[in-house]
């Protein structure tokens, strides 16, 4: 079973275009993202850790010292998921109030029963249509949420909306890689080892096969700074890690 696992995953097999099929088009990405996380929330904070082999905790770290949080800001962990930004955001950083929004009622719930989780407030929300009036947050952060959003032009322009004159947005997310040949074979490497962790965690191969396929829709880190540019962020940029297969992109609301 393994080794057809990782044979059908080298040769892109029927799943990665039945994926690409359901993230086509917004509607039915938004269902699909939505089922997809409501499915997994349980593991979802150790399958990161195994993955990443804890690295996101570090990578977490620095996107959060680029977001230069104060004491009375009003922070917004926008796809939240299990909150790791907004716990670090209220613990660390001493940031006023924290909000931790996601799509995902199964995520949030695995969130909100972590004790560290104190103090955080929890929305359920898309972020194509946030809930928070212009010019109300001081920092957005996003961790591996953008290559999700089902128009990730027009969720920018929303971020953008909310952000306070001077406000920030920090991203950390999956990145391509440079050069191209080692972007080819680190999407082939993500093929097969999500393959691989989606059977061995949850036996549905699925699940995790939708990172290198979302990936392959994403414009990714010089992507994301176009967007922000064109929203009108200024002092615009990314940090590559790992040769750019993860990346941290911010900005910062003009005045
Ligand atoms: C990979 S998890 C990231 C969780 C957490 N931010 C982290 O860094 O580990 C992606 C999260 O994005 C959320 N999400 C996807 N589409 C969304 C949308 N349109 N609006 C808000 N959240 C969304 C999912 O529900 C999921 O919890």
């Amino acid at each position: 079973m393994g080794c057809a696992v990782i044979l059908r995953a080298m040769t892109r097999d029927p799943m990665a275009a039945r994926i690409q099929g359901q993230i086509d088009a917004p509607a039915s990405k938004r269902r699909y993202v939505r089922s997809l996380f409501g499915r997994i929330a349980g593991r979802y904070d150790l399958t990161n850790d195994l993955m990443s082999m804890g690295r996101h905790r570090v990578w977490k770290r620095l996107a959060l010292g680029l977001a230069e949080i104060r004491p009375g800001h009003v922070v917004l962990d926008l796809a939240a998921g299990t909150g790791d930004f907004a716990i670090r955001a209220a613990k660390n950083a001493g940031a006023s109030t924290v909000i931790a929004a996601d799509l995902t009622w199964e995520m949030m719930v695995a969130g909100k029963s972590r004790p560290e989780a104190e103090g955080v407030q929890w929305t359920q929300c898309d972020a194509t249509d946030l809930p928070f009036p212009d010019q109300s947050i001081d920092r957005v952060l996003v961790g591996y949420g953008l290559r999700n959003f089902p128009d990730l032009n027009w969720c920018i322009g929303e971020i953008r909306r909310c952000l306070t004159p001077g406000g920030r947005f920090v991203s950390l997310d999956f990145g391509r890689a440079e050069p191209e040949w080692l972007d080819h074979w680190y999407l082939k490497y993500l093929d097969v080892s999500t393959s691989v962790a989606g059977w061995v965690l949850h036996r549905d191969v699925e699940s995790y096969r939708y990172i290198p396929e979302s990936l392959r829709q994403y414009p990714a880190q010089r992507g994301v700074t176009e967007l922000m540019q064109r929203h009108g962020f200024v002092r615009c940029g990314h940090i590559d890690l790992v040769f750019g297969a993860m990346a941290i992109n911010f900005g910062q609301a003009p005045g």
